[in-house]
C-alpha cells in the first residue's frame, strides 16, 4: 500500500496510535529553485497542509535555496504570501502560519552550475555547511531530501554538485532526491540524464516526479480494479471493446509559450501522464501492492505497446494546434500569436494516439488516447467501452446503433466514477433507455482528498517511491514516444491540423475513431445549460 494512503487511513480511521507509527523520519528537504513559480503554487502549499495535518516529521526544516538573493525572513515572508493565494487550507490564525514559516531557510547561491561546470564547487560547499549547520540546530539528523525545482537543463548538473560534497552518501542518514518532471526530451536525453543520477545516486533513492501518480483517483484505479470481484473477470479483450483516455484543458498556453515551444502535447501529456493512465487501467494484478511489483507491472504494459512503423504514424497519430477564435464572444488568440511562439511553429497544442498492446489481455482492442489545450472543457478520464450486449432482442439488429456500457474513471474535475448501461424505458414496449449509477468524491465529505503534492512529498520522506517513475518505465514510455517525433520533425507530408479553439480538436482525430466504428466520448457537451461546470 502507498504510505501515504496507510497515513491517511489511520488519520481517518485508525486513530493516533497507529499513525505515530508512520510518522517520517526527522529529515531537511532542501529544495533547490525555491524562488521559483512551482514552489510557490504547489510545493509550498502542499507542505503547509501537511504541517496543519500534523503529517511532516517530528523534527523537520526545509531549505530553498536559488539563485535569488534572498534573507530567511524575505522568504518566509515570500512563502507566507504563497500559502495564503494558493493553498486550499487557509491558516487558522497568524500563530500557526507563524510556526509554520519558522521551518523554513533560505541559502542564497551565486551561479552555481555554471561554477560547477567549471569544476568550482565552492557554491555546493557552502550549502553543505549550511545543510549541516540546520540540521544539527532543529535536532534533524542527517537524512536529507534535495528537491530539484529547477528548470529540467540543469537536473543532472545539481545532482553532480551535491555527488561531489558526498551529500547522496547514506552512512549517516538516509539521502533521497526527487526530479521534477519532464524527465528528458526524447528516449536520448531521459537516458543519459538517468545515466548522470544513476552514477551518482541508487535508483531506490531516486524519485522521479509524475504528479498524475499521485492524484487519488489515478491510484484509486488499482484499488477499484483489484479489490473488486466484480470488474476484473470482463477487464480483457472479450469484452472490453476500446479504452479512451483524455486529458482536455480549456487553457491555452498563457505565458508559458516559450517552454511549451520545445515541448508540444505529446510530450507534456501523453509521454508522461496518459501513458500512465493507461498502464494503470491495462496492467496484470501485481503479485503485491508494492512499489517494485507495481512499476514492474506497468513496465510489461509498455514493452507490449505496438510500436508504429515509420509510414504507420501519419495514419495513427493526429497532431493539432489551436487557430484563433471566439469562445463565448469573447476573441481567442491562435496558438501562433501567443507570446513567445513562433510564427510558423508546428508545435502539437492537441495529439490523438491510436495505440495497441499486444498481449494476451489486450490484443485488438484500440486504446484512443488524447491531449489538447483551448478544448471547449477541462476533463482528464479513462473511459471503459464494453462490448454490446444482444440488443437485437430489443429491436437493435444495426451493430452501429448498439450502445456499450461504458465506465468512466474521472480524474478531474469532479473526481469520481460513473457506469453507464440501458435499461428497459418505462412504459409499453422494450425501448431502451440510457441510466447511470455513479460515485463522486465529493459525496465524502468528512474525507480530505490530499493534493498529488502532499502525497507525493510525504511519501519521499516515508521512502515510499510506488507513485514516482522508475528510471526504466520512463525510458520504455520514451521509445514508444520518440520515433513519432522523429517522424513529425523529419517527414514533412505528415499533417498538423488546424482546430478553431474552443473546440473538440481536427475532425482528422475523429476519423482515427471513425475506422473502427468508435467515436470519442465528448465530456460535458452541454457545458453552458449546466453553467459551465463540468459534471460526471
Ligand atoms: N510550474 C508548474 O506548475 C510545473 C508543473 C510541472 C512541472 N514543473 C517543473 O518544475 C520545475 C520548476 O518549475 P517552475 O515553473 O517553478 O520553473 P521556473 O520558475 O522556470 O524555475 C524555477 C527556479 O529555478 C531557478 N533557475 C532558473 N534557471 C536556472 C538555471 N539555469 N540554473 C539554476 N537555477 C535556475 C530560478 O531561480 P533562481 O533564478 O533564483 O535560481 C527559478 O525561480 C521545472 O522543471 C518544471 O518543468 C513545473
Amino acid at each position: 500500500m502507498s504510505a501515504f494512503l496507510l497515513m491517511a487511513f489511520n488519520e481517518f480511521g485508525g486513530g493516533k496510535e497507529n499513525m505515530a507509527n508512520h510518522k517520517p523520519d526527522d529529515c531537511l528537504l532542501v529544495i533547490f529553485g525555491a524562488s521559483g513559480d512551482l514552489v510557490k503554487r504547489k510545493l509550498i502549499p502542499a507542505l503547509f497542509a501537511l504541517f496543519q495535518q500534523k503529517l511532516l516529521p517530528e523534527h523537520f526544516a526545509i531549505l530553498g535555496a536559488a539563485r535569488t538573493q534572498m534573507t530567511d525572513a524575505d522568504f518566509r515572508a515570500e512563502m507566507a504570501d504563497a500559502v495564503r493565494d494558493f493553498s486550499e487550507h487557509k491558516p487558522r490564525d497568524d500563530a500557526e502560519m507563524e510556526a509554520f514559516t519558522r521551518l523554513l531557510h533560505y541559502h542564497p547561491l551565486r551561479d552555481y552550475v555554471e561554477a560547477w561546470r567549471r569544476d568550482e564547487v565552492s557554491e555546493f560547499a557552502h550549502l553543505k555547511a549550511q545543510i549541516e549547520a540546520i540540521a544539527a540546530s532543529e535536532g534533524l539528523g542527517a537524512n536529507y531530501i534535495f528537491y530539484l525545482a529547477t528548470p529540467a537543463k540543469v537536473f543532472g548538473d545539481v545532482a553532480e554538485g551535491l555527488g561531489a560534497h558526498g551529500l547522496q552518501n547514506q552512512d549517516h542518514g538516509w539521502r533521497r532526491i526527487i526530479v521534477e518532471k519532464p524527465f528528458g526530451e526524447d528516449l536520448d536525453s531521459a537516458r543519459k540524464l538517468n545515466q548522470r543520477l544513476l552514477a551518482i545516486f541508487e535508483e531506490d533513492q531516486i524519485y522521479r516526479i509524475d504528479h498524475y501518480l499521485g492524484k487519488e483517483t489515478v491510484q484509486n484505479l488499482l484499488v477499484f480494479r483489484f479489490a473488486n470481484g466484480i470488474f476484473e473477470p470482463v477487464w480483457n479483450r472479450q469484452y472490453i471493446d476500446h479504452v479512451e483516455v483524455t486529458a482536455a484543458e480549456t487553457i491555452g498556453v498563457e505565458e508559458r509559450g516559450a517552454f511549451y515551444e520545445g515541448t508540444g502535447a505529446l510530450r507534456d501529456m501523453v509521454q508522461s501522464h496518459l501513458l500512465q493512465i493507461a498502464a494503470m487501467v491495462a496492467m496484470e494484478q501485481p503479485e503485491s501492492f508494492e512499489a517494485q511489483t507495481v512499476r514492474n507491472q506497468s513496465l510489461e504494459v509498455f514493452q507490449h505497446l505496438r510500436h508504429y512503423g515509420p509510414d504507420e504514424i501519419a495514419a495513427s497519430v493526429v497532431r493539432g494546434q489551436y487557430m484563433a477564435s471566439k469562445i463565448r464572444g469573447q476573441d481567442v488568440k491562435g496558438y501562433r500569436e501567443e507570446d513567445k511562439v513562433g510564427p510558423d511553429s508546428r508545435t502539437d497544442t492537441y495529439v490523438a494516439l491510436r495505440v495497441f498492446i499486444d498481449n494476451e489481455r489486450w490484443g485488438g482492442v484500440p486504446f484512443y488516447i488524447r491531449a489538447g489545450k483551448r478544448l471547449p472543457t477541462r476533463a482528464t478520464e479513462a473511459v471503459i467501452y464494453f462490448k454490446p450486449g444482444a440488443q437485437h432482442l430489443f429491436g437493435i439488429d444495426n451493430p452501429l446503433r448498439a450502445k456499450s456500457d461504458t465506465l468512466i474513471l474521472r480524474i478531474q474535475p469532479d473526481e469520481g466514477i460513473v457506469l453507464k448501461f440501458q435499461m428497459k424505458a418505462p412504459g409499453p414496449g422494450f425501448d431502451l433507455q440510457d441510466v447511470q449509477m455513479d460515485f463522486h468524491y465529493s459525496d465524502l465529505t468528512d474525507v480530505h482528498l490530499p493534493s498529488a503534492y502532499e502525497r507525493l512529498v510525504v511519501d519521499a520522506m516515508l521512502g515510499s517511491p510506488m507513485l514516482y517513475a522508475r528510471g526504466d518505465v520512463i525510458e520504455s514510455c520514451w521509445e514508444f514516444i520518440t520515433p513519432i517525433l522523429d517522424a513529425w520533425r523529419d517527414d514533412p507530408k505528415i499533417g498538423l491540423y488546424g482546430y478553431p479553439a474552443g473546440t473538440w480538436g481536427p475532425p482528422e482525430a475523429d476519423d482515427l475513431l471513425a475506422r473502427d466504428g468508435a467515436t470519442w466520448r465528448y465530456p460535458c457537451k452541454n457545458l453552458a445549460e449546466r453553467g459551465g461546470t463540468c459534471v460526471l
